[in-house]
């Protein structure tokens, strides 16, 4: 996310996500870890999805999000920044809609989606 890179205090919220909560892995047997997701499980909110770049358009982030939704009680929800139309087009190919907009998180403007 380039428009975020000066933004050094993501780094400690990542760190922050991945200690108490859950987390998905994707691995793949020649390539080890090749993408990941983190959950509030009470809010069933997905703080982080990554897919390493050679890894994307290959299903890992629906997969990701099926194992999540499984263990849900109900619809997941996250927050994308509106500049980061590639993750904005992916869920809307599965079919996430839009259903706030969630004011920033430093300069990023978000919005609020949620699964089918
Ligand atoms: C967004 C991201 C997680 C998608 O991961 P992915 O593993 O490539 O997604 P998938 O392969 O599971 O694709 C799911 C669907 O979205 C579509 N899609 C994925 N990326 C897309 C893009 N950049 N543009 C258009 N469609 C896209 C796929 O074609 C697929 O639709 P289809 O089944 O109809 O063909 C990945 O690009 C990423 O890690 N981006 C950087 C981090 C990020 O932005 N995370 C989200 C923060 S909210």
């Amino acid at each position: 996310m380039p428009w975020r890179v000066r933004n050094r205090g993501q780094y400690m919220i990542l760190r922050r996500a991945l200690s108490p909560q859950a987390a998905w892995v994707a691995e793949e047997p020649d390539a080890g870890i090749v993408g990941f997701l983190t959950l509030q499980p009470l809010q069933d909110y997905i703080d982080h999805l990554f897919v390493d770049t050679d890894w994307r358009f290959c299903g890992v982030a629906r997969g990701l999000l099926e194992v999540a939704r499984q263990g849900a009680t109900g619809a997941l929800s996250l927050d994308v920044d509106t500049e980061n139309m590639g993750a904005r087009r992916a869920y809307e190919a599965l079919g996430w809609q839009v259903v706030a907009s969630t004011g920033s998180t430093g300069k990023a403007r978000q919005m609020r989606l949620v699964s089918p």
